[in-house]
This record gives C-alpha cells, structure tokens and sequence, in this order.
C-alpha cells in the first residue's frame, strides 16, 4: 500500500514569523493524520525556524529547491543538500514548473538536483507537468515523459524507488483551473505504467504519484479516489493551517 503524501509548497510568502505561526498553528490540527504523511516547504530562510518548532510531531519540512552541489565551494547563492538536513529538512521539491520557466532549470540540471538531494538523503518530490499549449497540441503525455526521462537519467531503480513524483499541470497552478479526477488520473495511470515499463512493476507500483495544482478543501476528496493519485502538492491552499489541515484529513 502507498501511504499518501499530502504536502503544502509556500512558494516565496511568509516571514520567519509568518511560517513559525503558520506551522504552530498546524502541528494539532494535522497530530492524528496517520493516514497520510504531511509536509510542508517554507522558503530557506524559515527553514531551520519552523524544522525546530515542529520536531517530534507528525510534520515534515521539505526545502523548494536544493543545489546541485555535492561539496561546500565557491557557490554563491546555492544551499546545499547537507545543509538543508542541518535546518532539519527531509525532503526537497525539486523541478517545479516555476523555476523550470522562470529560473531556468533544465532537465540536466533538475538531474544534478535529484542526484544531490538523493545523496544526502533528502527525499525528492520530484515535479512535472505539461503547459496548455502542450496539451491542446495533444502532446501532453509525451511532455510528461520526456521530462521524466530526463530528469532520472542515470539513477539506478534504488534510488528512482526513493523519489516521490508530483504530476502538476502548468495550466491548473494557481489558476483555479483543477484537472479534474479522470483527467489527473489518466496521467498518473500513464505514468506508472511509464515507470513500470522503465523500472519494473514492482518499484511503479510503490512509488508515490502526487496532483498538483488548485488542490483545496473542496476538491481533494475526489481527487483521491482515483486509484493512482498518492497525494497532493498544494500551492495557495496550503498557507493558511485550517484550509492545509482540512486536505490533510480529505478522508474526513
Ligand atoms: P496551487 O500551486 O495549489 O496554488 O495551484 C501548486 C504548486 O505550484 O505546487
């Protein structure tokens, strides 16, 4: 059985403050979520703040981006993947469509990412998704693919096995625009039978496949009754505790 991932991407908001609230605010109302494993990615700056607040209880903290770096060095600007599990992360959002558009990560360099994180043994959620132009053109599932080609280029199928995948739809971020259930869930089928074909059924089988994109409080229950939706990657409604807590307990 895969244990569902329900984890919240803050994006650039909150201070130090803001973030420490925010989780404080979260860790009882998500105490008893057993059902799902729950993460949250402040920016870098309230990492190590909100990871101390949170220790021992049932949330995780997840780093937006990890450098490609594997050794301390003249890298100016980077934060490196042994010190993001110093401020008490254990997971990093890797590849998000936004700073594959707006920052410049290409697949290479989403690969070098995966590879570092995966080193220090951080676990990936690793992002992917076509934009609305792809999918008109109806290219969306070879868009898809390609980038996962890509970006898992050279890892072995152990570690392939310790990355979670979160499907996020260009169109449906931050647009109100969900992908509805079957649409989200004839990717996420895709997917896996992608992962299958490459890795072997056992290993597709057990890898976490998260939705992305407009998830809230409304939506998510039926989002998870797909068969191969594993979780969400939530955007806006994550920021505010009771809308987070209320998808983490999607299941009532
Ligand atoms: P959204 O963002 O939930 O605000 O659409 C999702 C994401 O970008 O991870």
């Amino acid at each position: 059985m895969r244990k569902p991932v329900i984890a919240g991407n803050w994006k650039m908001f909150k201070t130090i403050g803001e973030s420490v609230n925010t989780a404080v605010s979260l860790k009882p109302l998500v105490s008893n979520a057993n059902h799902c494993e729950v993460v949250i990615a402040p920016v870098f700056t309230s990492l190590k703040s909100v990871a101390d607040r949170l220790e021992g209880s049932n949330v995780k903290v997840a780093a937006q981006d990890v450098s490609d770096q594997l050794k301390f060095g003249a890298h100016t600007g980077e934060i490196s993947g042994d010190m993001l599990k110093d401020a008490g992360c254990s997971h990093a959002i890797i590849g998000h469509s936004e700073r594959r558009a707006m920052y410049g990560d290409s697949d290479a360099f989403i690969n070098r990412k995966l590879r570092a994180a995966l080193h220090f043994g951080l676990t990936p959620i690793l992002c992917c998704g076509e934009t609305l132009d792809e999918r008109d053109a109806g290219k969306a599932e070879q868009v898809v693919s390609d980038q996962l080609e890509n970006d898992l280029t050279g890892l072995t199928a152990d570690e392939v096995a310790k990355i979670i995948i979160a499907y996020e739809p260009v169109w449906a971020i931050g647009t109100g625009r969900t992908a509805t259930p079957e649409q989200a869930q004839q990717m996420h089928a895709y997917i896996r039978s992608w992962l299958s074909g490459k890795f072997g059924a056992g290993l597709a089988d057990g890898l976490r496949i998260l939705y992305g994109g407009s998830v809230k409080p409304e939506n998510i229950a039926e989002l998870m009754n797909a068969p191969d939706i594993d979780g969400a990657l939530v955007g806006g409604a994550s920021l505010e505790a009771e809308s987070f807590a209320r998808i983490v307990h999607y299941n009532g």
